[in-house]
């Protein structure tokens, strides 16, 4: 049913419930994803400053995923794969995008013996060509081809997500315009509110047993427990894994300050020759290691899941409820504190 109200992160937040747990230790985060196991339910996003190869082998060593983008030139991408599946065993997942169907059923047949599963990007994935490449994907006589995963988005809606489910997708992407370097709402005024669009579009993945990505506007931990809260089951991350060493691009100074680059993908709102840019350029402080910060992540997921007595991600799905809250709580939320922070988070 779709909602009467349409809520964000900061509208929301879980209610504290009864719990015999001892300790977070005995908190599992472990999910299975399309037919991997995990030990965290979060996948780094496909964005030319987010996800090359080392993020994506860090991510699946530190226990989460991570998704290849597909914004370099297709030669690159190709050997990155094939060297990847040479020397590391991990699960690969590549991006491609609807510009040119033939085009990308070439490119996922030069590469499909050699990766776990794609992922259609588009910036409207409830798109009749989508529908098309996966149906390509699905209907190849190629078996390596077929079997391959298909990971499709973005939606926001439940038809949306009907849609890729009807045209066989394996896993469904969720979220137009919650990003942190996305401008589609602004210039277009579309989306919708990122936790409305997780709780209806899950609803209806649950029920078709589809598992769906919550993608984009994680600030912090608290958003990725509300994401799986509301019923993901895996998180897509870029700003809070930007500036990371894991991360591609080079690290330079800017006033004396260490800094990386991350941004909107160029080629959202491109639409054949016409050329609308929705997301923003820019530069991220250097942040050292992926690693700490998936701990902060892991941390508070356990922690929230603490405050609800569940031991395990379903429990938590089942156990979690929300409370609405008024603007002020927001205010209330966040520190206030006095003359000097000694530590924060
Ligand atoms: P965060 O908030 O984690 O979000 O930085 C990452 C997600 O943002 C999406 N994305 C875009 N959306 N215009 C958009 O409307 C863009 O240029 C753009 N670039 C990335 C994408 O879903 C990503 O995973």
């Amino acid at each position: 049913m779709p909602a009467e109200y349409y809520y964000t992160f900061d509208d929301i937040l879980i209610t504290p419930a009864y719990s015999d747990i001892e300790s977070r230790q005995e908190i599992d985060t472990s999910v299975d994803f399309l037919g991997l196991p995990l030990k965290l339910p979060i996948i780094s996003a496909n964005m030319d400053y987010i996800t090359g190869p080392r993020m994506l082998t860090t991510m699946y060593n530190l226990g989460g995923l991570g998704i290849l983008h597909r914004f370099a030139p297709w030669e690159v991408i190709k050997e990155d794969i094939i060297t990847l599946y040479e020397k590391e065993a991990i699960p690969i997942i590549f991006s491609v995008g609807i510009r040119d169907l033939k085009e990308s059923m070439e490119h996922i047949k030069e590469v499909s013996p050699f990766v776990y599963g794609v992922c259609i990007d588009v910036a409207h994935g409830h798109h009749q060509k989508v529908a098309t490449l996966i149906e390509m994907i699905k209907g190849s006589v190629d078996e390596s081809i077929s079997e391959l995963k298909v990971i499709a988005g973005n939606v926001a809606t439940i038809d949306g997500t009907d849609f890729l489910y009807q045209s066989g997708a394996d896993a469904v992407k969720v979220g137009i315009g919650a990003g942190s370097v996305c401008t589609t709402r602004t210039i277009a005024g579309v989306g919708v509110p990122q936790l409305s669009a997780i709780l209806e579009c899950a609803a209806f993945a649950e029920e078709n047993k589809i598992p769906i990505i919550a993608d984009g506007g994680i600030r912090h931990s608290g958003d990725v427990a509300k994401a799986i809260a509301a019923g993901a089951n895996i998180v897509m991350i870029g700003n809070l894994f930007a500036g990371t060493e894991e991360t591609p691009g080079e690290t330079f100074f800017l006033n004396n300050k260490q800094f990386k680059r991350y941004r909107g993908q160029a080629s959202f709102g491109s639409n054949g020759d016409r050329y609308v840019k929705e997301g923003i350029d820019g530069v991220v402080p250097a942040k050292g290691p992926v690693a700490p910060i998936l701990g902060q992540i892991q941390a508070g997921l356990r922690s929230s899941m603490s405050y609800v007595g569940a031991r395990t991600i379903d429990e938590f799905q089942v156990k979690a409820k929300f409370v609405e809250v008024s603007s002020h709580t927001l205010m209330e939320n966040s520190t206030r504190v006095t003359e000097v922070i000694l530590d924060a988070e």
